[in-house]
C-alpha cells in the first residue's frame, strides 16, 4: 500500500514568495546542468529551483551574519551557503524562493517533518501561558505517560528530561557509576554521543584530538563497521572477533571496574553503520558478564527512525538506560533518559536536584514533545520509515550497480548510507573535492544530502514521500553520472 504523506502543506506567510522568474539570477552552472523538471518528467517535481545556488538574498543574509558569527558552525551550512526561511513535510524553502528535498532533516531531528502545524500549535498555546520552571503541568504528565508506553520495555518507564544530547548521555553515564560504584565506559570506534568534556573521551574519532586533557575513565574497542574491519575478516566467519577483542581492551585498560558499556544500536555519526545480527546481543551479554549497565544512545536511531520505535528492537536487545533527543521534539531542545525503577534510585543521582537542569522538562519543552511524540505515535511514523526505507534502500542499491563511485549502500529504516569510493570495489574514499562537486551538484538541482563526505549520510523526514524519495534518487543518480565522468577527465 503507497504510503501518503503524513500532513497536509501549512499554508501561510511562511513559504516565501516567489520571486518572478525574469527577476532570477541565472544558475551558476546553468548551462552544465539539466534543469530538475527534465529529470522528472511528466511528474509534478517537488523541487523548486529560481535563482542560482545560493541565491542573491541568502547572500546578503550571510555576508550580514558572517562579522558576527564565530567559526565552527555545521559544515553542512557553511557549505551549502543557503539562508533558510521555512519549511514542510520534508521541503525546505529558503530566503530566494527555492525548494529543496531534504535528505538530512537537521541530522535527524525533524522526525515529523518541517512546519508540521502540531508542533506550532502546541508551542503557540503553551507558551501563552505558562513557558519555565519545574513544576508538573499536564503536557509533561502526557509526555511521561507516552514515553513509558513506547518505552522498549516496560520496566524502562522512569523518564528524566534535558535539553540537548551530551547532557543526556552525560547524565546517563553519572547514573552508571552511582547505580554501580565504579568508573569505566567502554565506548565504541566511531562513536558520537556528543562534545562535553564528559563524553568527549567516547569519541570514537579523530575529532577530539588537541581537546584534551579529558576526564579519565573512558575505554575504546573497535565497532562492528564490517565494511571497514580492523581485523581484516568477514561477518559471516569473523565469530565476532570484535567481541573478544573488547573484552580483551577491558581486561588491559580498565582500572575502576566497568560501570557500563554505551553503545549506538546503528552508529550515526559514523556514516549509519548497521552491525551484523548478533552483535548488538553480543555487547548486552559482555555488559552482563561483567555486571555493567548497557546504556543505550538511541539519539538518532531513537522515536521511529530504524522503522522500529527503537533501534535495539531490531536485535530484541533492552538496555538499562536509554537516551534519546533530536527527533523526540523535531526541533525544539528536548533529550531525555529513559530507565528503571532500580537504577534511577541510585544515589546521589536520584536526591533533589541532583539530576534536574533548567530546560529539562520545562513547560514549553513538554508541549514539544508531547506534541511530536503524539504524532510519532498516531501517524505510525515507525512503520512508515520501515516502508519508505525499505524502497528507498533498494533505489540506492540500483545506484550501486550503476556507477562505480557508489560502493556499499546499507541503513535500516530511514537511517541509509551510501560508500562513495574511488572505483568499483575499492575501500578507497571518493576524493573530498569530488564528494563536494556531488553535494553541490545535487543541491544546485534541488536535494539537500550530505554527501559531502564519502559515507553519504541519509536521514530525511520520517515523513518525506515516496515521490520525493524517488525525485531525489533521481536527481543523485544524474550527479553521480556527471561526477564519474569529471572524475575520470581529471584522472585521465
Ligand atoms: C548518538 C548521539 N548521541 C549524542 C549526540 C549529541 O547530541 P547533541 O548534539 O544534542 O548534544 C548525538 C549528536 O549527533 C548523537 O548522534
Amino acid at each position: 500500500m503507497p504510503v501518503k504523506p503524513t500532513h497536509p502543506a501549512v499554508s501561510g506567510p511562511s513559504v516565501p514568495p516567489a520571486d518572478p522568474p525574469s527577476s532570477a539570477a541565472p544558475a551558476a552552472s546553468a548551462d552544465a546542468l539539466i534543469p530538475a523538471e527534465h529529470l522528472w518528467p511528466g511528474r509534478h517535481s517537488a523541487v523548486r529551483i529560481r535563482t542560482e545556488i545560493p541565491g542573491p538574498r541568502s547572500r546578503a543574509l550571510r555576508a550580514a551574519e558572517a562579522p558576527f558569527l564565530a567559526p565552527g558552525t555545521q559544515a553542512l551550512s557553511q557549505l551549502a551557503g543557503l539562508a533558510l526561511q521555512s519549511g514542510e513535510g520534508a521541503r525546505l524553502h529558503d530566503v530566494d524562493g527555492n525548494t529543496f528535498i531534504d535528505w538530512v532533516a537537521g541530522i535527524g531531528v525533524a522526525s515529523i517533518g518541517h512546519g508540521h502545524p502540531a508542533l506550532a500549535q502546541a508551542l503557540a498555546a503553551q507558551a501563552s501561558q505558562l513557558t519555565v520552571g519545574s513544576f508538573t503541568t499536564a503536557p509533561r504528565v502526557a509526555l511521561l505517560e507516552r514515553l513509558a508506553a513506547i518505552a522498549p520495555h516496560p520496566r524502562l518507564h522512569r523518564t528524566q528530561l534535558f535539553s540537548g544530547g551530551a547532557e543526556a548521555v552525560e547524565s546517563a553515564l553519572r547514573l552508571a557509576r552511582c547505580y554501580s560504584g565504579r568508573g569505566d565506559v567502554l565506548g565504541f570506534w566511531g562513536g558520537f554521543h556528543g562534545k562535553t568534556a564528559g563524553v568527549l573521551g567516547l569519541m570514537g574519532s579523530e575529532f577530539k584530538q588537541g581537546l584534551g586533557p579529558l576526564p579519565p575513565g573512558s575505554i575504546l574497542a573497535p565497532y562492528a563497521d564490517c565494511a571497514h574491519c580492523p581485523f581484516g575478516l568477514a561477518p559471516t566467519s569473523c565469530g565476532l572477533r570484535c567481541v573478544d577483542f573488547a573484552e580483551q581492551t577491558l581486561r588491559m585498560q580498565s582500572s575502576s571496574g566497568l560501570a557500563a558499556i554505551l553503545v549506538e544500536p546503528v552508529q550515526g555519526t559514523a556514516g549509519n553503520i548497521v552491525p551484523p545480527p548478533g552483535w548488538l546481543p553480543a555487547i548486552a551479554d559482555l555488559a552482563r558478564r561483567h555486571r555493567a549497565l548497557l546504556i543505550v544512545d538511541e539519539m538518532i536511531s531513537g522515536l521511529g527512525r530504524t522503522g522500529r520505535m527503537w533501534g535495539q528492537q531490531h536485535e530484541g536487545v533492552v538496555g538499562d538506560i536509554v537516551t534519546f533527543g533530536k527527533g523526540v521534539a523535531a526541533g525544539f531542545p528536548v533529550s531525555g533518559l529513559l530507565s528503571s525503577d532500580e537504577i534511577v534510585a541510585a544515589k546521589p543521582w536520584s536526591q533533589p536536584s541532583f539530576s534536574s537542569s533548567s530546560f529539562g522538562g520545562f513547560p514549553l519543552a513538554a508541549a514539544a514533545a508531547n506534541a511530536v511524540t503524539q504524532v510519532i505515535v498516531e501517524e505510525r511514523l515507525d512503520e512508515r520509515a520501515a516502508q519508505v526505507g525499505a524502497s528507498f534502500l533498494r533505489q540506492l542499491s540500483g545506484l550501486a550497480s550503476k556507477h562505480a563511485i557508489v560502493g556499499a549502500v546499507r541503513g535500516r529504516g530511514l537511517l541509509l548510507a551510501i560508500d562513495l569510493v574511488a572505483e568499483r570495489g575499492s575501500p578507497t574514499p571518493l576524493a573530498k573535492s569530488l564528494c563536494e562537486e556531488i553535494f553541490q551538484r545535487c543541491l544546485q538541482r534541488g536535494l539537500l544530502t550530505m554527501a559531502y563526505s564519502p559515507r553519504l549520510r541519509i536521514n530525511p523526514p520520517l515523513c518525506i514521500t515516496e515521490a520525493e524519495v524517488a525525485e531525489g534518487v533521481a536527481i543523485l543518480d544524474t550527479v553521480l553520472g556527471e561526477v564519474s565522468r569529471l572524475g575520470s577527465r581529471q584522472a585521465g
